[in-house]
């Protein structure tokens, strides 16, 4: 009888046991029990206390296309999923707006405020030969709401088709302890290429690849990714159907995968991302992370974003690249957003805007989950 009675005591207490995980936002929980679910969206509803939206023309530092607003036409939850819906701003403002006009989208309430300014992202003057960011698009983030150091991640997710497309899930550093990007690393969980047949070096590079990259290194320039950098291909193309993309970030490793297949992993030595980026090779360069775990950088908070890109010249979209329309614009060109423009013809009946909601063009996620170790 007392044993029975001290039995189902213990086992209603749910005995919390610590864990490494550390949290910090408006929806992280007070207290963090190893095992436990820290962060979760269903999209049942589009919960914007939860994903903050980025407010710029800046282009993610690649000139990429598109204009980041907050806007029910390019982002919403339907049916228990969200969406990440590419349009195209002439339809908001006019063509003509593109060459002519003057953007500023810098708003006086809080939720209007304009969030990067760098690269011309708060005003933009169209020209001719420098039009407008011809795209709208959404780029969400839990930066006030939820960041996290170690943990497991799973996104389920269906990415777009369309050519020139380039959705993106990936992790953020919350308060740049080493420094200024690369130095405070990125994490990249996902990323692909709308195009449906994008050939290169014989592989297709297009909705049949998905990647997962991180991102570290002492100044822009010197950047460690490609010894971080992974793809795998799937001939039913990861558009066609939803997939789950997995982050496992422990004090030890980091590891990726797509539906419970391990896609590459970093377990770094005890000296750390400095040597395993091969950055020791140059001692003129002060390694930032010197005081870091041998994680460092990623052994700091980061966040999630979820963002449905365009284009860009940072060569995410090689020139020499074979598509069934080629590319409109060259990766040099000064003027790369009005030849992408000019080039509609090509791929805006790929994006098949006017059918089915434009949901082929779109990025869907069916939720969001993080996990503590
Ligand atoms: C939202 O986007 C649609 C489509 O581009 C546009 O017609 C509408 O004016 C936008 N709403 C706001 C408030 O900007």
């Amino acid at each position: 009888m007392w044993f029975l009675v001290a039995v189902s005591l213990f086992a209603g207490a749910q005995a919390c046991v610590p864990s490494v995980t550390t949290v910090s936002g408006t929806h992280a929980p007070v207290t963090v029990c190893s095992g436990a679910m820290i962060f979760a969206d269903d999209f049942e509803e589009f919960d914007l206390e939860k994903w903050q939206h980025e407010n710029t023309l800046a282009g993610g530092g690649n000139w990429e296309f598109q204009y980041y607003n907050n806007n029910r036409t390019n982002s919403f939850a339907q049916d228990g999923k969200l969406f990440i819906r590419p349009s195209l701003t002439a339809d908001q403002f006019g063509e003509n707006f593109l060459y002519t006009s003057t953007l500023n989208i810098e708003g006086g309430a809080p939720a209007d405020r304009c969030t990067n300014p760098q690269w011309y992202g708060c005003e933009r003057t169209g020209t001719p030969n420098n039009i407008l960011n011809p795209i709208k698009s959404a780029r969400i983030r839990t930066v006030n709401s939820f960041s996290f150091r170690y943990g497991r991640v799973e996104v389920r997710a269906k990415m777009p088709a369309g050519d020139w497309l380039w959705p993106a899930i990936w992790l953020m550093p919350a308060y740049n302890s080493y420094g200024t990007w690369p130095a405070s690393g990125e994490i990249d969980l996902v990323e692909s290429r709308g195009n449906r047949n994008m050939i290169q070096n014989g592989l297709h590079i297009g909705t049949q690849e998905a990647g997962s990259t991180l991102h570290f290194g002492p100044y822009p320039d010197w950047n460690g990714w490609e010894t971080a950098h992974w793809v795998r291909r799937n001939q039913g193309g990861y558009d066609y159907d939803f997939h789950r993309y997995q982050l496992e970030w422990t004090p030890d490793f980091i590891k990726f995968s797509i539906d419970d297949v391990e896609l590459g992993r970093v377990a770094p030595g005890n000296k750390g991302f400095w040597e395993y980026g091969g950055f020791s090779k140059n001692p003129n360069v002060l390694n930032p992370w010197r005081y870091g775990s041998k994680m460092a950088p990623f052994d700091q908070k980061f966040y999630i974003i979820i963002n449905l890109a365009v284009g860009g010249t940072n060569g995410f979209f090689p020139d020499n690249v074979f598509n069934p329309t080629p590319k409109p614009w060259s990766n040099n060109s000064p003027r790369a957003a009005t030849d992408f423009w000019n080039g509609r013809n090509s791929w805006l009946p790929t994006w098949m805007l006017n059918q089915n909601e434009g949901h082929s063009a779109s990025l869907q996620v069916d939720y969001v989950r993080v996990w503590a170790l």
